[in-house]
């Protein structure tokens, strides 16, 4: 069985909802995987699509640079849906015309549809009409031989078009938004409908053939694997353990910079309910050492980084000759995102750099093609505990880069005991799921309290909460004031030499999620 036996290919015109195409027509159970508009045809041929999606994006056809991908793709037999930019390129390269629109169209918009069978199957003629989110400047003027209309929106005369022989249908607006109350429909009509896919794309088939994939690539050969106690890497450990048991070893490094109890049902759950080979590594004493002294936050990012690749290369030698790494890498990281004209996003890694090249290992990488949400579906396929599938990021340096300015011991166990707090009461009061990150900082300042009758001089920890769909962006978590009240008194009360509790409002860009 190959992987993916059916698959929607969808070419990215820099659209920044692109990655939202993949995901509403994988949550049909149909495989499907973003390329750049400039994927050479014959590659795009050897894939052998079931069908392509041409995506939107923020040029006008007419534009010197605009994006155009190959023409001859509409000539492999293959079902095409055009969404918005893409929409327009099919009807200039079929040809027909597009022009810049006299009102843009942003937003809401009412689609009148005229034509209820294809994209529109289910779906009713006006007077019923449905609310869709459209985002265009240009619109198509005069439609290519061939096509018709099935659908118009107030300043557009055609929103949606169909040729009437070969599978092209194209539409203004965006069916992969939220705001497209009919949006799942449309991609479900094209990929089941017009394309003919069967909804076979599920965790479980993914899981079989990942198993399969894994055991021919390794064969005999040692694979090891970095576990941190984070979402991805325990899925990995978890996914590879499946396919190839103790030919898998995992290490984990406790750079003494963990939350408390972080790891531990990872660690608690593969040591007893599996027979995973884990190498755990106690490096506390070794990486404070390595931090004494140092304020710098690059520094501190530097010192952390290198430490871990030390000691893993140090307990990997161990093993012997290791051929396999295997790693957490996602499809968002995967993706060879479009850049266009700077609009599209710049993703930051902040993974463990430089680790396989200088380890001359082959890489693993069994979720490179999973988005986050299917990393957790998969990890609960596997069987791991719910608690570490949804378990908030934490980021590599850990509490090192919440502590400003020195880490010390005194300062970790302060921090670590004000963390324990806010992620108590995150939990208790159901908010721990509903943000993307929430934790706590130390500040380098003290400041002036009162206690008793007595006067305090002590420190100051920060409470962070954002709300985020990729941390690229981020907003300040509107935290309900009980919430906020509680974490503050039950740390200042609890937390020997804490007197102040402050809430950050900040959001990112311009600040960052930590603050270092
Ligand atoms: P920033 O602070 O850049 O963080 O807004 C964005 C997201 O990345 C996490 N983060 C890291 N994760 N290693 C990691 O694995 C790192 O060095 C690192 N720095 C930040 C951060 O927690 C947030 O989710």
């Amino acid at each position: 069985m190959t992987i993916h036996s059916e698959k929607i290919i969808i070419l990215d015109f820099g659209s920044q909802t692109t990655q939202l195409i993949a995901r509403r027509i994988r949550e049909q159970k149909v495989y499907s995987e973003i390329h750049p508009y400039t994927l050479p045809l014959e590659q795009l041929k050897a894939m052998n699509p079931t069908g392509i999606v041409l995506s939107g994006g923020p040029a006008s056809v007419y534009d010197d640079d605009a994006p155009i991908s190959d023409p001859g793709l509409f000539e492999l037999g293959v079902p095409v849906l055009g969404i918005c930019y893409g929409a327009q390129l099919m009807m200039v390269q079929q040809g027909g015309r597009v022009e810049r629109a006299e009102h843009r169209e942003f937003g809401k918009a009412e689609l009148n549809i005229d034509y209820t069978a294809g994209i529109f199957a289910g779906m009713e003629t006006t007077p019923s009409h449905y609310q869709v989110w459209m985002s265009h400047g240009d619109r198509i003027e005069e439609l290519a031989p061939g096509f018709t209309v099935t659908a118009t929106s107030g300043h557009s005369p055609y929103a949606a078009v169909r040729h009437e022989e070969r599978p092209f249908v194209a539409v203004q607006f965006h069916p992969e938004v939220a705001h497209t109350l009919i949006g799942n429909d449309v991609l479900r009509n094209f990929i089941f409908g017009i394309c003919g896919c069967k909804p076979e794309w599920t965790m479980h088939s993914f899981i079989d053939a990942t198993v399969q994939e894994i055991k021919d690539k390794v064969g005999d050969g040692q694979v090891i694997c970095a576990l941190s106690g984070g979402v991805d890497s325990s899925v990995v450990a978890a996914m590879v353990h499946r396919a190839i048991g103790n030919q898998l070893t995992c290490i984990y490094v406790n750079n003494g910079l963990m939350r408390t109890g972080e790891s531990k049902s990872i660690i608690d759950f593969f040591t007893q309910k599996t027979d995973l080979q884990l190498i755990d590594v106690d490096a506390e004493e070794f990486f404070l050492g390595r931090l004494d002294g140092i304020s710098d936050p690059e520094e501190k990012r530097k010192r952390i980084g290198y430490g871990f690749i030390e000691i893993f290369e140090q307990e990997a030698k161990k093993l012997g000759k290791v051929k396999f790494l295997a790693q957490g890498t996602l499809y968002p990281d995967v993706i060879e995102s479009v850049v266009f004209r700077g609009k599209a996003p710049i993703k930051s890694h902040h993974n463990v750099g430089g680790l396989p090249e200088r380890m001359a290992m082959e890489l693993i990488e069994p979720l490179r093609e999973l988005f986050k949400d299917e990393v957790r579906e998969l990890g609960l396929e596997l069987g791991l505990p719910e608690e570490a599938i949804y378990r908030q990021p934490f980021p590599g340096p850990g509490l090192g880069i919440r502590i400003m300015g020195e880490v010390t011991g005194e300062r970790l166990q302060i921090l670590r005991q004000a963390d324990v707090i806010v992620l108590e009461e995150m939990k208790d009061s159901g908010w721990y799921r509903k943000v993307w990150q929430s934790f706590a900082v130390l500040l380098p300042i003290q400041t002036v309290g009162v206690m008793g009758d007595g006067r305090t001089y002590e420190h100051v920890i920060a409470l962070r909460s954002v709300d985020s769909r990729d941390a690229m962006t981020a907003d300040w978590s509107r935290l309900p004031y009980e919430i906020l009240g509680k974490i503050s008194s039950r740390i200042i009360n609890e937390v020997r030499g804490v007197n102040r509790v402050v809430y950050d409002i900040s959001s990112k860009p311009p600040s960052t999620i930590e603050w270092e």
